[in-house]
């Protein structure tokens, strides 16, 4: 189900690269993953988030504060052919083909790091490919996903609305309201809320082409019992760089944390 970044054709595999017809060759690296981000689309030398936070966020969501999360997505996935778009180091998208008999995953995400721990993790099980890529241009053919799935990454309609199969969904996972409102209670006086609106909210209300479906929220708290899992928690977020140095050492060295997580889970259908 991949194109060719450079002519948009199908790639096809041929041992450890990927082809298209007018011979523009991408090497598999030795993890399995394919990267299919060409210069021009690459704005930073780093793009996407850094090593750090990745192996962080791969940390705390191992621990499993997040496995309602992961569920009420699986509850809300078809089987088939199944994007994640933005998918870090792939944890959420790595257990679908266990959930979804005889799916098969395609996750990208634009830093090279999170699809390289992806890939290694799921060691080339056949049922999940990874390609360094972005989500504002996929390198997927033209309505070939029966879902895609965004969690907490950029989410790009027209890119979704050309991938997606007729009557293939796309699935977001943003935050809610009061999302990680116990750990900013520690980092700022006066912590914003979110606006708890899915992503395309907007869109569906003035476009009929596309149909909110389901919203679900999820609200519970979590209670991280060590300063290792709260400095994963804080370094997986960006808040800690708007704090200074002290707030910040001061809240990395808690030996326990308790906070509310809150989370949107939307269904668009095209
Ligand atoms: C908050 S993280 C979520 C990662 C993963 N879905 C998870 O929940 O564990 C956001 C991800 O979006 C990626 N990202 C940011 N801009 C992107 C883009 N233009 N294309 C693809 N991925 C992007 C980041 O590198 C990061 O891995
Ligand atoms: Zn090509």
């Amino acid at each position: 189900m991949w194109r060719c970044p450079v002519c948009h054709a199908a790639l096809t595999p041929h041992e450890r690269s990927w082809r298209c017809a007018s011979g523009h060759a991408f090497d598999e690296a030795r993890e399995g993953y394919v990267n299919l981000l060409i210069t021009h689309q690459r704005r930073q030398r780093l793009p996407g988030d850094s090593p750090e936070m990745l192996r962080h966020r791969r940390s705390f969501l191992e621990a499993g504060h997040y496995g309602a999360l992961a569920e009420a997505i699986e509850q809300r996935l078809p089987a088939g052919h199944l994007l994640d778009a933005g998918c870090g180091e792939g944890w959420y998208s790595r257990r679908w083909p266990e959930q979804r008999p005889g799916s098969i995953v395609w996750a990208v995400d634009i830093a090279k790091e999170g699809v390289r721990l992806a890939a290694r993790r799921a060691q080339r099980s056949g049922s999940c490919h990874y390609a360094v890529a972005s989500v504002y241009d996929l390198p997927l053919l033209d309505h070939s996903m029966d879902a895609v799935v965004n969690v907490f990454s950029p989410v790009h309609s027209e890119e979704i609305a050309r991938v997606l199969r007729p009557g293939g969904v796309l699935i977001t996972a943003t935050p809610g309201p009061e999302h990680l409102l116990g750990l900013k209670r520690h980092l700022f006086e006066q912590p914003e809320l979110h606006d708890g609106a899915g992503p395309l909210d907007a869109v569906a209300a003035v476009n009929d082409a596309v149909r909110k479906v389901d919203s679900h929220r999820l609200h519970y708290v979590i209670t991280l019992s060590s300063e290792d899992e709260v400095k994963s928690l804080l370094g997986m977020v960006p808040y800690a760089w708007y704090v200074d140095e002290a707030t910040r050492t001061r809240v990395e060295n808690l030996p326990r944390l308790e906070t509310v997580v809150d989370f949107v889970v939307s269904v668009y259908a095209w």
